[in-house]
């Protein structure tokens, strides 16, 4: 269900450094929310630097085909009146949820617990990955789900009429779980109590606060226990998005390694749950400062100023990759130009995401001429090979391979090529165009850029 057909594209490394003030996309996990809890809510809420990438436009298009009104005003600014907790309705359509595992796995919760009747699918890409991680638990509130065997897309949902509060305990460390469990707790009679071993993105809870829900957070050793009271009146309140850090790792990545740079990214969301790759980054000796620290809409904003340093090599403890689910790809791009060996451990929820992220990370460094093994769930990667680059990677339908390789193709001796750029609008629009604005070299395979002598 590509929207447009593959567009291989190429990058190079350019004989100057990047330069330049930029901004990157709003969060997409919280893009997600907003438009979710705002739907859910009584009144209008107002939502500006929301995401428009594809996979949030898709949970757009899902909460007015279940009844809430969803607006365009402008670019970035949405207009959402909500049904009120328990007033969505039938679709009268399949529910698309396009590339997004986000919106499919957050609105399977919030079917589960209203009397509704739903069908769900999505792309090829999240077709494969796994719902029973939801599905499962949620049917303790009173849904009946039915799934394609293996728990995957397409789903058939009816939804409990009078929905049980759930109480469940986190198998896997996971947001989208924690967050649909919570989402089905809204419309349940009770409280629902969900125990997190590994914290992970608290932005739900954040957002269920900011629309006047009572939320208790009680700390347990590194986890947590999430008490929600179900059926509160949700009120509408006005989001401020901040952009999204895990689009912001790919400028910061290429500022480091691309030598003389000097980038801003202005406005990076620094919930400290999301940080773990600046954390990485700093433990190898990266250059970046952290500027006007301030909060937006509940949630803490920086400018970071990133200047280009020679990385050395990290281990990277399993404990952190919660807080930087998404950035492995990027970061093992880092560490293959680092000086010295890196060891990423605890990598196994790669597998699920919207490819098999650990394979086609390993397969992109390879066909590019890094040393890079996995073990086990781990990992390694030998830093600076003799001649990087010359390949061509197979990004899966993954944004985030796509958006790593052509950074790895700045800094590369070679070009590096992707099969398939048109997935990067899934979280990153405009994302070839910005990276071109900071001076890098980056275009369709073929055109002028691979022209280039
Ligand atoms: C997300 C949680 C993470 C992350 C995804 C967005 C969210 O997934 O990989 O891109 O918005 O809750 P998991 O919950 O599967 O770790």
């Amino acid at each position: 269900m590509n929207p447009v057909p593959p567009v291989a594209h190429v990058s190079r490394r350019a004989g100057s450094p990047l330069n330049g003030t930029i901004r990157v996309p709003g969060d997409k996990s919280i893009s997600h929310r907003a438009l979710m809890f705002a739907g859910l809510a009584i009144g209008t809420t107002r939502i500006a630097g929301l995401l428009e990438g594809e996979d949030v436009l898709r949970t757009a298009a899902a909460m007015r085909a279940l009844g809430a009104d969803v607006t365009r005003e402008g670019s970035g600014m949405w207009r959402v009146s909500g049904a009120g907790i328990g007033g969505l309705h039938s679709p009268e359509d399949v529910l698309d949820m396009g590339n997004s595992g986000t919106a499919a796995r957050l609105l399977c919760g919030i079917l589960a617990s209203h009397d509704i009747f739903a069908v769900m699918t999505g792309d090829a890409s999240l077709r494969r990955r796994p719902m029973r991680r939801v599905i499962d638990p949620l049917a303790a509130c009173g849904a009946l789900f039915a799934a394609r065997d293996g728990g995957r897309l397409p789903l058939a949902v009816s939804g409990a009429a009078d929905a049980l509060p759930l109480s469940y305990r986190l198998p896997v460390a996971s947001a989208q779980v924690k967050s649909a469990l919570l989402l089905a707790g809204l419309n349940a009679r009770g409280v629902t109590e969900i125990e997190e071993p590994e914290p992970t993105r608290d932005h739900s809870e954040n957002m269920l606060r900011h629309f006047g829900a009572a939320v208790e957070v009680i700390g347990q050793g590194r986890g947590k226990l999430i008490r929600l009271r179900g059926q509160p009146e949700l009120m509408a309140s006005d989001v401020m998005v901040p952009g999204d850090p895990s689009s912001a790792a790919f400028p910061i990545v290429a500022a480091l390694l691309v030598p003389g740079s000097s980038v801003t990214i202005e406005g990076v969301g620094l919930n400290p749950l999301r940080t773990g790759l600046v954390t990485t980054l700093c433990e190898m000796g990266a250059d970046i400062v952290i500027l006007n620290q301030r909060a937006e809409g509940g949630e803490p904003v920086g400018d970071l100023v990133v200047r280009a340093t020679t990385l050395r090599g990290v281990d990277v403890p399993p404990e952190r990759a919660p807080a930087m689910i998404d950035e492995y790809p990027i970061l093992a791009v880092a560490c293959a130009l680092a000086k010295g060996q890196s060891r990423l451990r605890g990598l196994g929820e790669l597998r699920v995401k919207e490819s098999d992220r650990l394979a086609a990370t390993l397969a992109m460094l390879r066909v590019n001429g890094a040393q890079v093994e996995v073990d086990g769930d781990d990992m390694i990667i030998m830093g600076g090979a003799n001649r990087l680059g010359g390949g061509t990677v197979m990004t899966h339908m993954d944004h985030r391979l796509a958006m790593s390789a052509l950074v790895l193709g700045l800094v590369a001796d070679d070009p590096v090529t992707i099969d398939d750029a048109a997935f990067i609008d899934t979280s990153f629009p405009g994302f070839v165009d910005l990276m071109r604005g900071l001076g890098a070299v980056i275009g369709p395979a073929g055109g002028p850029v691979e022209g280039l002598a």
